[in-house]
Parts: C-alpha cells; structure tokens; sequence
C-alpha cells in the first residue's frame, strides 16, 4: 500500500522530493559544505570553521561536529526570537484538569528562564556542574531545562514516574549537586509523591545540596532544614536578567539514562553544537514546521523525544510547542482530539501505544471532535503496525494528513529515518528513509554487508552531528556497547527490513532491551529488581507481543528453597518491581521456574524462553546444548499463559 505525496504538499512542503534529493546529494559530494551550511540555522558567538573531525574506529575514536564554534543553547531557543517574536506563544500548557492551561510567550519564558537561571547560580551552581531535573510536565520543567543551558550546567531529567531507587542511582552516577522537584505531579486525576520520593532517594545521595521544590499541588511536604527551598521563595528574590554563558559546542548539554542490554542504565551524553542543530533541522524539516503553528508532541520531557521535540527543537525554530500534563484517557478517551480543538494543534506527535489504546475504544471518541486544524500527523518510540497506522489516517486524520514515522534513539539526538511530508511517498508500518547525510547499512551477524532487499541488523557507518559523545564517566563502555559488535560502525540494537522500493522497516530490538509501551526498558534491570527481593533465588526475564504496550514483560522466577509459589507472593513480587524501578517495569506475567534452560557453562538461553513466552512451542529450536533439558519441558507444561 502506498499513500503518494498529497499535490499541496509537494508544493509547499521545505523539502520536496527534489530538494531532499539535492540535499542528498551534495552531503555525499561536499560533506563539509552541507554540514557547515546546516549549522548556519542557529546564532553562533562564534560560527564553527571546523565542521566534523570524526572516527568510529577504536584505534583512534572521536566524535566532533563544529568544534572551534562558540553558542548558547538557551540564546537560540529564546533570546533571538525576542526580537521579531516577544509575544508569540513559545509554550501552551494543557493541564491534567481540561480546565487548566495557561500560554507563555517568548518574553516570559525569557523571564522565567532567566530567574531560574540566577536562583540556580545563587545555590552554587556553576558551569559544568550536574542537575537532577525530576518534574512533573509543567512550565517549569522546560524552565529549568533551559536554565540550566543558560548557565552552562549540565541537566540530567529523570522521568517523574521512576521510583526513588532509580532516582537515586542516577543523581549518584553523575553526581549532581542540586536536584529540582515538585511538591506532587498530577496525571490522570492522580497526585505522585515527587518530593517524597526525592526525599526517600536522597538518603542515598550523599553528594546532594540543595533542593528547589516547585509548588505544584501545594501539598503540604516536610523540607530539610538547610537543603530544601520553596523555588517560589528563591524566585521571588531573582532578578530576570540573566547572561547566556558562552560554550564550546562541544560542552556537554545534557545527560539522559537510558536502558541498555546489561547493567544499570547508561548516561548518555549530548553536546551543545551538533546536538541543537540537529533538532533543530530535523523538528523543521520532519514536520515541515513555520513559525505560527501550534505544534504538540505528546511525550514527557523525562525521555529524549520530549527534550528534543517538546523543548529544544521546537524552541530553536521559534515554534509554539504544547507541553501536555496530563494521559490519553483523563478525564475521558476523547481527551488529545479535544486538546488538539482548544489549541487548534496542526500537527501532532505521539506513540503507537497510545493510539493502540485509543483505537480499542472505537471512533466515536474521535469522531466527536473537529481536529480541523490537523495537517500533519507523526509516530514516534516503537514500531507502528500498519493496522494502527491505518486508523491514525483514515480516523484521526480523515485521510488527509500525512504521517511521518520518525525512527530515532536517545543515543541519536533526533530523528534519523522518517518519511518527508512533501517528498515520500509512505508506507504504513515503514520509517521510509534516512535523512540527508545519515549513512544506514544492513548487516548479518557476522558483519556482512547486506544488499537490496534484505533483512539484517541496522547500523549506521558514518555519524551527524546529534550523535551522542560518551557515556558519562565511562567512554570505554562507550565504545564498547556501540562501536565493537561491528568495527568501526555504529550499531544501533535494531533490527530492520528493506524492501524492493528501498524502504526500511525497524523490527525491532535485536538486544536484550525491551520496548513496552514506547519505553525502553533492559531485561536485565526487571531481572535485578526480581532478584533482589528476598524470596527470589534467580530470574530471567523476556519480552513478549502485547497488543497494547507492543511488548510485555515475562519474568520466570525462581523461588528460594522451601519458598511455597502463591498468587500473594505474585503481587507481592510485582508490586516489588513497580516499587524498584517505576510503574512503566511493572511485569505482566510471572511464571514460576523451578529451574531456567542454561547451557552448560550456565549461560541463560533467553532464545528458548522467549519462543515460550510468544507461545511458539513448536519452535524451541536446538535444546541439545541444555545442562538439563527436562527444564524446558517443566516450563512448556506450566506456560503462564500470557
Ligand atoms: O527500537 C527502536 C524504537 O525505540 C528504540 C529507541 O528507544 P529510546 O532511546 O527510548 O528512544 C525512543 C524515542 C526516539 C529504538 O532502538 N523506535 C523508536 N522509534 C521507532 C522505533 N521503532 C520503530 N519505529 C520507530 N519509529
């Protein structure tokens, strides 16, 4: 099935099918000329003369775009547009209560930003330094963002829905300082612990000075003498003036953790150059944006797509970008359409997970709104099955919006693969192609390259200017979990079809990382979790086709001896993960295993128990290699029947 280019969008889109041609074209031919022209979007303090210094190799590994170039991410995202644009609407905030929203226009998120900025100087912190943003969907939250570039310190946000142990772990890792929450948050008509949790976090972090607590609920929260401030008091005494800090565009701009296939998750680090021009080309070109459109994308700011696409991107092109605090389904199913009316949205981002949900509810709760306004229609986090694809177009869109499928990672910056509006012809289900400079390849697990149609392990061979530098405090795991696998190529953990038309198809993860409802989640942390509770000898978990989320989780466990199974030690256990890492890890199934497939070095065969999980028991492949095969048996026997 093939949807061409609708005619007005050839003819007004920024890039037709031959401009994005032309742009293909000469980042092969003149790379230097294309990314130095790329650059010229933003104000540079002092324009960047050496563009890219890059080498993917071990032996001499670098990652450098505009490195002698000299800007501030917050003068770009707010200051330059005070000139020409002071009054247009830089954020519209949509409360969880349908009642609740409030505009912020250039000059106060001006303001804002800039006492923000001081009250952060005046609890120490300077240049360099780490901040631990963990905020509900507020005004505040891209305040402090912004803040923090402002001053040069580097933010790292923790998505609000994570407990205080992952909260804790991640303040420690990069050892922040200041850490800015919210009395509560508010989603879903549900008020979240935030300062309670922060509390409960910090009794582990010793490093830890300051809290600014921004008053959300008005709750009332015990503060710690001599660490906790009421951010309204700070602010009240700030002035609003506030000078953007030269940086390097090679300084860090910001950390964000992010699940990988082992370990505890890794912080990934993006710079300040390369990283705001590439949100801020692909936020234009994607969704063919013009300063004056209501623009919304529906994630949080604690994942990269809210930082990239709600803030950064967004903010760079002088956008109007709505901040929604609220869920899908509160106070009713009709909740996005009726947003998308009271702002007259016109082009709108979201994640596959929730229009599955959304779709199970019938059309009625569409139907019942206008969504005139609507132009542009985009799916972001996860594979979108062409069945929810259909319905988003036909349904949401009335068959006249385009939908752009952007295919990206946090790793990435921004959006890498993703049809253009006025130049691809789309295909439900496919991330179409990559942008203009982005070199996509398709490997077997040898490394082989693969061509034409093909199916394979995608990676890409040649950076751009998002790219992510390092993981904070450890390069060498760095290059060892992207840069190894294949020598000299970075391997994105996703694998991917071509088709004969040269359309790419992401599949899915080909590592041990989950994506359940758009949220990237390692199996190994839910594993860690499970295992850490007293009862629990040792587990595994995989991930499983769930119609909603995409994947669930499925967690075989093992019990201590002479530990009785139970339907309450079940809850217990899941309520036991919901407590450790957040409620996006709370398992789906959980099938006891008196023992797991290993082979005989005691390796876990996660191939086998995934096959059991998606009920494929015809398929366990080859269990010769099992220390004990009748534990497969016992496993097939009592499937939990997801
Ligand atoms: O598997 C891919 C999937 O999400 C992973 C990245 O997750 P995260 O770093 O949390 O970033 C999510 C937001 C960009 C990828 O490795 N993914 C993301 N977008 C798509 C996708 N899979 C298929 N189609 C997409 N459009």
């Amino acid at each position: 099935m093939l949807f061409p280019v609708p005619k007005a969008w050839a003819e007004r889109a920024h890039v037709n099918a031959e401009a994005l041609a032309a742009a293909r074209r000469r980042a092969d031919e003149d790379p230097h000329g294309y990314w130095k022209d790329l650059a010229g979007r933003l104000d540079w303090i002092t324009p960047p003369t050496k563009i890219k210094d890059v080498s993917l190799r071990t032996e001499d590994f670098r990652i450098r775009w505009y490195e002698d170039g000299v800007l501030n991410v917050s003068a770009n995202c707010i200051d330059r547009h005070l000139r020409h644009r002071a009054n247009d609407v830089a954020l519209i905030w949509e409360g969880d209560d349908p009642a609740a929203s409030r505009k912020i226009t250039y000059a106060e998120l001006h303001e804002q930003v800039c006492r923000m900025a001081n009250v952060f100087k005046a609890q120490g912190v300077t240049k360099g330094d780490r901040v631990t943003i963990y905020l509900p969907m507020i005004p505040e939250a891209a305040y402090a963002m912004l803040a923090c570039a402002r001053i040069g310190a580097v933010h790292s946000v923790v998505f609000a829905g994570f407990s205080p142990d992952s909260l804790s772990g991640r303040i420690n890792d990069c050892d922040s300082k200041l850490v800015i929450t919210a009395d509560e948050g508010v989603r879903g008509g549900k008020r979240i612990p935030l300062k309670a949790n922060v509390d409960a976090a910090l009794a582990h972090c010793p490093g830890v000075e300051k809290v600014l607590v921004v008053t959300r609920t008005g709750a009332h929260v015990p503060l710690t003498a001599g660490r906790d401030i009421i951010y309204e008091h700070a602010a009240a005494k700030a002035s609003i003036h506030c000078a953007p800090e030269p940086m390097n565009a090679e300084d860090p701009l910001f950390i964000l953790y992010t699940s990988g296939s082992t370990g505890k998750p890794k912080g990934v680090l993006h710079t300040t150059g390369g990283y705001l021009v590439w949100a801020s080309w692909t936020h234009e070109a994607v969704f063919d944006y013009r300063p004056g459109e209501v623009y919304w994308c529906t994630a949080d700011i604690g994942w990269v797509t809210g930082h990239t696409y709600i803030v950064y991107g967004p903010l760079a092109n002088g956008a109007t970008s709505v901040m929604f605090e609220g869920v899908p389904n509160y106070p009713c199913n009709s909740r996005f359409w009726q947003v998308i009316d009271k702002h007259k949205v016109e082009i709108f981002y979201t994640a596959p997970t929730a229009l599955r949900a959304l779709m199970r509810e019938g059309e009625a709760p569409v139907e019942r709104t206008s969504r005139a306004s609507l132009r542009l229609l985009g799916s972001v986090g996860e594979p979108i099955n062409p069945e929810a694809w259909l319905w988003y177009h036909r349904v949401v869109g009335e068959s006249r919006c385009p939908i752009v499928d952007t295919w990206w990672q946090t790793e990435t910056g921004g959006t890498l693969m993703t049809p253009l509006p006025g130049a691809d012809a789309l295909k439900p289900g496919s991330a179409c192609g990559p942008m203009p400079g982005v070199k996509p390849e398709l490997v077997d697990a040898e490394g082989v390259v693969l061509e034409g149609a093909t199916e394979g392990n995608l990676v890409l061979t040649d950076s751009w200017p998002g790219q992510m530098r390092t993981v904070y405090g450890d390069h060498q795991r760095f290059i060892e979990t992207y840069f190894t696998t294949y020598p000299g190529k970075y391997f994105t953990g996703d694998g991917c079809r071509r088709d004969a038309d040269g359309y790419y198809w992401i599949t899915g993860r080909v590592d041990d990382v989950l994506n359940v409802s758009g949220h990237r989640l390692g199996t190994a942390e839910v594993e860690s979790a499970l295992v850490a509770h007293p009862r629990v000898a040792e587990a595994a978990v995989v991930g499983y086709p769930h119609p909603i989320k995409g994947q669930g989780i499925y967690c075989y466990v093992t019990l201590n001896a002479g530990v009785e199974a139970s339907e309450s030690l079940r809850k217990e256990l899941i309520d036991w993960v919901r407590r450790e890492i957040g409620p996006i890890a709370t398992p789906d199934v959980i099938q006891w295993a008196p023992g797991l497939p290993k082979t005989r070095s005691g390796k876990i065969m996660r191939r086998i128990l995934r096959k059991i999980a998606e009920n494929e028991l015809e398929n366990l492949g080859d269990t010769s290699t099992l220390a004990d095969p009748s534990v497969v048996d016992d496993l097939v026997k009592n499937r939990a029947g997801a």
